[in-house]
């Protein structure tokens, strides 16, 4: 890339503005354009569930960069702007006033959106989502005065907000429609983990449900949930955490590959060869896995822009990271290495202390081969459980399971 040449990105959170950030270390002098619809900086979504959400920091450590980095690097950052089309045959997007701006090189770092909910009663005020800084604001003020919390959903919004909310002292009910917390991503055998944390944590986790209505409180709030099977669960604030949708709008009009998000290469290039795409929004090709996936979580959205970035540059980059994904609830702090599709494995093995929430746990494939691994309340080994995963070796269940054996001589 010259310098006479744009490189524009769509989407200015942690993909985005990590793309920018990586253009500018590796020595492009040409103009970068970083344009997102939130009012925001650019900042990261972890602590908005947790110690944010708790109070226990404020908005200044949410941000990737300090806002001054932007304009000390000549990055034009463009808040509060929504990109509405694009046209990749004139290499120009459109924005929400009506503007065309062109580029030589697009990334859309787009990243996505709270799947709504769709009964009765789901536009009632009170039915709040966790997505953005305001959301994350809201739900804290709304804990302040709520004594009962509702959680719709026990993926991570929802286990990590249930957390926070007996924080902050409330009564919590969780909801959920699959017959434990997190099953699709963890399978059963650790999905009961987390299920026995929440209870033990006085939370009334109702798995196998389904939810038929948001029901009325005082004016037109929400006032708790009805359940197909005529339950009524009395809530003062309703969160729901029920998935995401990969916002692909834009890939779509332009008329890129889309497929569960924005299909790419390895190096992350779309179908169109000048538009990238990185983050939440990108169904990449993973040399490791020799499948394409489409990876939600901050480790992916943080080291993907980078390779992105290169590529677009013209250097020779491509993704192939272990994916990574951690959490804290309560006492519980964990990190997974790997990759396994819901019910994709043979077998979990574990290493350590289950009931006192302190081991590893190995999930393998049918010829032994570690797929992936947690941590749980154990630290510095999440490397040595990607070097397994990577070595895509098979392993003895008995050397996993034997705690006096260092992890990095299995790899
Ligand atoms: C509350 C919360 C907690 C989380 N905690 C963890 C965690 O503990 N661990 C973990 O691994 N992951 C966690 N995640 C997931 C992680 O935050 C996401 O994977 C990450 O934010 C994805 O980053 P992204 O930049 O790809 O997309 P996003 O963060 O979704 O950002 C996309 C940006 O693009 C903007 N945009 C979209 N379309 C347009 C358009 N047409 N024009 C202009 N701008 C547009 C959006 O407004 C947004 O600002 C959490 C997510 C949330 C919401
Ligand atoms: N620690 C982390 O990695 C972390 C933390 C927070 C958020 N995130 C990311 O944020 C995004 C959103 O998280 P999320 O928790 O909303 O999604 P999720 O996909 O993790 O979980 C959604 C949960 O809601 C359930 N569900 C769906 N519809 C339902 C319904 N109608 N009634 C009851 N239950 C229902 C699903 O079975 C699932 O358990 C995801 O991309 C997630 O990876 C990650």
């Amino acid at each position: 890339m010259t310098t006479d040449q744009t490189i524009v990105i769509v989407g200015a959170s942690l993909a985005g503005a990590r793309a920018a950030q990586t253009l500018r270390e590796e020595g492009f002098g040409g103009p970068v354009t970083l344009i997102g619809e939130e009012d925001e900086t650019p900042y990261e979504r972890p602590p908005l569930s947790k110690d944010y959400l708790m109070g226990k920091h404020g908005r200044e450590k949410l941000y990737v960069q300090p806002r001054e980095w932007y304009g000390e690097n000549d990055v034009d950052l463009r808040l509060g702007t929504r990109v509405t089309d694009l046209d990749p045959a004139a290499h120009e997007i459109v924005l929400s006033g009506g503007q065309r701006t062109g580029y030589s090189r697009l990334l859309l770092a787009t990243g996505s959106s709270p799947r709504r909910l769709s009964v009765p009663g789901a536009d009632l005020g009170g039915v709040l989502y966790l997505r953005y800084v305001g959301d994350s604001d809201r739900i804290k003020a709304a804990f302040e005065n709520a004594a009962r919390v509702a959680v719709i959903g026990a993926g991570w919004i929802g286990l990590e907000t249930a957390a926070a909310a007996r924080a902050a002292g409330a009564e919590v009910t969780v909801l959920e429609m699959a017959e434990l917390p997190l099953l699709r991503v963890l399978g059963r055998e650790v999905a009961e983990v987390f299920a026995r944390l929440h209870e033990q944590n006085g939370v009334d986790l109702r798995c196998g449900v389904q939810v038929a209505e948001i029901t009325a409180g005082g004016q037109g709030t929400a006032g708790g949930v009805r359940l197909a099977d005529g339950t009524q669960i009395d809530a003062d604030v309703v969160i729901a955490g029920i998935g995401i949708t990969p916002n692909v709008e834009l890939a779509a009009a332009g008329g890129l590959a889309v497929n569960n998000g924005v299909v790419t290469d390895e190096r992350l290039r779309t179908s169109d060869p000048d538009v990238f795409a990185a983050g939440d929004v990108a169904n990449a090709f993973h040399p490791l896995l020799g499948k394409h996936i489409r990876v939600e979580h901050w480790a992916n959205a943080r080291h993907q822009p980078v390779a992105a970035a290169k590529a677009m540059l013209g250097q020779d980059a491509s993704y192939d990271r272990v994916p990574y994904f951690y959490t804290d609830q309560y006492d519980l702090g964990m990190e997974y290495a790997g990759y396994v599709e819901p019910g994709g494995y043979e077998e979990v093995v574990f290493r350590g202390d289950v009931p006192g929430r302190e081991f590893i746990a190995f999930w393998l494939g049918d010829d032994s081969r570690v797929l992936a691994g947690m941590n749980v309340n154990i630290w510095d080994v999440n490397e040595a459980i990607g070097a397994l995963v990577r070595s895509g070796k098979p392993v003895s269940k008995d050397a996993l399971r034997d705690a006096s054996i260092p992890l990095e001589s299995l790899a």
